[in-house]
């Protein structure tokens, strides 16, 4: 009788051990956080989109892109920047909330500006999200400036190959994936000439972008896409957006002025 006893009781300490390494067991746990992640990185990605029929989508995409890749504010001239950048990525290090503060506080907290066309979401400041939403949309974000980062470690060879790959990724939401325009101009000839007429915002320097495009396409290239705004049309914006070197490394923009410069129709 008493051996039953002990039989019992061992067996039943065997099953709950059994159960408890089950749940706890560390590969399984951090198989169920990486899911966990993932779902909520998918959910970001339903807040983020510009689906109109979706309840749950605040439409970022309405300035960042499809895709997070920046491009106009519609009804202004304003761009709302890359997301998939290396700078979102140095702020987080400073600050770990700093972009959990810019989606609920708005872009107030980037620029200082109380008029900034980014709103604030946070339903704390009369915002549309929720917390859930806002941890969703902050996982998705902090995502891709992670991988922004990385990459931009990674060197990149000057081929037009791998520019062609820097200008998918960087210049595509404007200029179109074959360069034949958008909210950018047509620049399928940009290897052998500037365009100079039909230009959204006309720049003031466009006799000086024709002078140093004349004398050295690198040099021209080099300055128009780290700063166009400042370098071309005395500080206004052009409507293309500024790539310094925090954002579009010197390998990258070796390898893609290499692509455009093979870019002749
Ligand atoms: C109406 C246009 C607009 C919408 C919609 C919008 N943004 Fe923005 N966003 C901007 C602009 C413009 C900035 C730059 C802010 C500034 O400098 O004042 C910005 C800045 C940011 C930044 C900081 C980027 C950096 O480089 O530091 C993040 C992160 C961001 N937005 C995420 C989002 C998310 C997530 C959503 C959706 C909830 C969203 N934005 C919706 C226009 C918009
Ligand atoms: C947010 C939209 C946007 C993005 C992103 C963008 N551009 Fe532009 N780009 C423009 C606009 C708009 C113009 C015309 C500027 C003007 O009207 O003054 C332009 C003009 C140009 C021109 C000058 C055309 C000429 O001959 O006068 C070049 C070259 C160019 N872009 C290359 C690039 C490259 C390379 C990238 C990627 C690193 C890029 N652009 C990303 C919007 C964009």
């Amino acid at each position: 009788m008493r051996l039953k006893t002990l039989g019992v009781v061992v067996v039943t300490a065997l099953a709950l051990f059994t159960v408890f390494y089950w749940v706890s067991d560390p590969s399984r746990l951090s198989e169920r956080q990486a899911q966990a992640s993932k779902d909520l990185i998918a959910y970001g990605e339903r807040v983020f989109a510009n689906n109109k029929t979706d309840a749950s989508a605040a439409q970022c995409a309405r300035c960042h892109g499809d895709n997070g890749q920046g491009g106009p504010v519609p009804g202004t001239k304003n761009l709302a920047p890359n997301l998939h950048s290396a700078s979102i990525a140095k702020k987080l290090k400073v600050n770990p909330d700093y972009v959990h503060e810019v989606i609920s506080y708005g872009g107030v907290v980037v620029s200082g500006n109380v008029n900034s066309d980014m709103p604030a979401w946070s339903t704390d400041v009369g915002g549309p999200l929720t917390v859930q939403q806002i941890d969703a949309l902050t996982a998705l974000v902090t995502g891709w400036a992670e991988e922004a980062a990385t990459q931009s470690q990674a060197p990149v060879a000057n081929t037009a190959d791998a520019g062609h790959q820097v200008f998918l990724a960087r210049c595509a939401s404007c200029h179109a994936a074959d360069l034949s325009g958008g909210v950018g101009p047509n620049i399928q000839n940009i290897g052998n000439a500037l365009v100079t007429t039909g230009l959204p915002v006309p720049p003031s320097g466009l006799k000086q972008m024709q002078a140093d495009y004349a004398k050295d396409k690198k040099t021209f290239f080099t300055q128009w896409i780290r700063d166009s705004t400042n370098n071309y049309n005395g500080g206004t914006a052009t409507g293309m957006p500024a790539f310094p070197a925090s954002d579009l490394t010197d390998d990258q923009l070796q390898a893609l002025i290499t692509f455009l410069l093979t870019q002749k129709k």
